[in-house]
């Protein structure tokens, strides 16, 4: 029997991390794939991987990682081989859910050592998205420790992997580096964990950081102060322009990515109406590339070829992307290593 514990030793928000546990994940993974790692020094553990959203890289790479330390790891993808999950507190469930996520994660952790949730962002109420309020009553259910595998509010492990793989490219000194994040067109509103743990990543890592989007794709403030704070901190700059052009001159490191701007908490038509048509003509292509300093193109992956990104950039020796999903593996191996105590 476990007791519930409010010091556990979660992984939720990479903030959570100083800057010296954040870089001694970040060497153990560089340090794990150089010696392509596998060593069953987790041999007795068991790693719950809750999806309550889909995947591919996040789910496989996590159940590589465990398997190269020797850990199992089992899958739980409610209404998929598991019963539906109600995530709301307080609901009357005489609905088509069958289990409240309350009982499941108690019980899922008298089982396994650690979970891993999936809990994209509702879109639907801004403050319990960036307050991450599912995330928070998951931990509070759990008693075992819980990593993030992207909540509404952030994506610390894709922030981990993006960390890596600009450690790679700048042979570890990206301070100084310019970074752009630019929001790109979508048929789909997507949430903003990415992007917000996107410049959270660079402007830690010492990086010149700049967010290149529509005035209507404006991140929260709550997050974007926090990210003047870090690049305070590291004496560097922060920034956003609305001119992408501008934005992109003398890049050295173009992160792509596509959001739902904060308008569709409150007029999804309107939103929906701006990111497809008003700016479809933010579609990242060569001629962007061209005014860059010789850029990296980076992006967390899946992508929508010639909407997000064109072909001639993705498939150009200046895109990082497939190097970026493969560091996913490692870092969260060096993750699973520091939860476990094995760092
Ligand atoms: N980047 C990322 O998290 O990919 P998946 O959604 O495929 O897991």
């Amino acid at each position: 029997m476990k007791n519930n514990s409010n010091d556990l030793s979660h992984f939720i928000h990479l903030s959570e991390w100083d800057d010296s546990e954040m870089m001694e994940v970040l060497s153990k993974a560089l340090a794990l794939k150089k010696e392509n790692y596998r060593n069953p020094v987790a041999r007795e553990k068991v790693l719950g991987l809750i999806f309550l959203n889909p995947s591919l890289r996040t789910k496989i790479s996590f159940e590589t990682a465990a398997a190269h330390l020797g850990a199992a790891s089992t899958l739980i993808q409610p209404g998929q081989g598991t019963w539906t999950f109600e995530t709301e507190t307080g609901a009357i469930m005489d609905g088509d859910r069958t289990e409240h996520l309350k009982e499941a994660i108690q019980v899922i952790s008298r089982y396994v050592d650690t979970i891993g949730v999936r809990a994209f962002a509702g879109l639907e109420n801004l403050d319990e998205d960036i307050e991450d309020q599912l995330m928070q009553d998951i931990v509070q259910y759990a008693t075992v420790p819980v990593i993030n595998m992207e909540s509404a509010r952030e994506h610390p492990c894709q922030a981990l992997a993006d960390g890596m793989t600009i450690l790679e490219q700048f042979d570890q000194k990206p301070q100084g580096k310019k970074f752009v994040l630019s929001w790109a067109p979508h048929p789909k509103p997507l949430p903003m964990a990415v992007p917000n743990s996107a410049l959270e990543i660079a402007s830690r890592l010492g990086m010149e950081v700049v967010l290149a989007c529509p005035p209507e794709m404006t991140l929260d403030k709550r997050i974007l102060d926090g990210i003047e704070h870090n690049a305070n901190h590291h004496g560097t700059r922060f920034s956003i322009e609305h001119e992408q052009e501008r934005a992109f001159q003398d890049a050295d490191v173009i992160y792509g990515k596509s959001w739902a701007g904060p308008i569709v908490y409150t007029d999804p038509d309107e939103e929906h109406d701006l990111r497809t048509r008003e700016y479809s003509n933010w579609t990242i292509d060569q001629s962007l590339m061209s005014v860059t300093n010789n850029a990296s193109f980076m992006h967390c992956l899946p992508v929508r070829r010639n909407v997000v990104v064109t072909d001639s950039v993705l498939d150009s020796p200046r895109a990082i992307h497939i190097d970026e999903a493969e560091n996913r593996l490692h870092v969260q191996k060096a993750v699973l290593m520091k939860l476990w105590g094995l760092l």
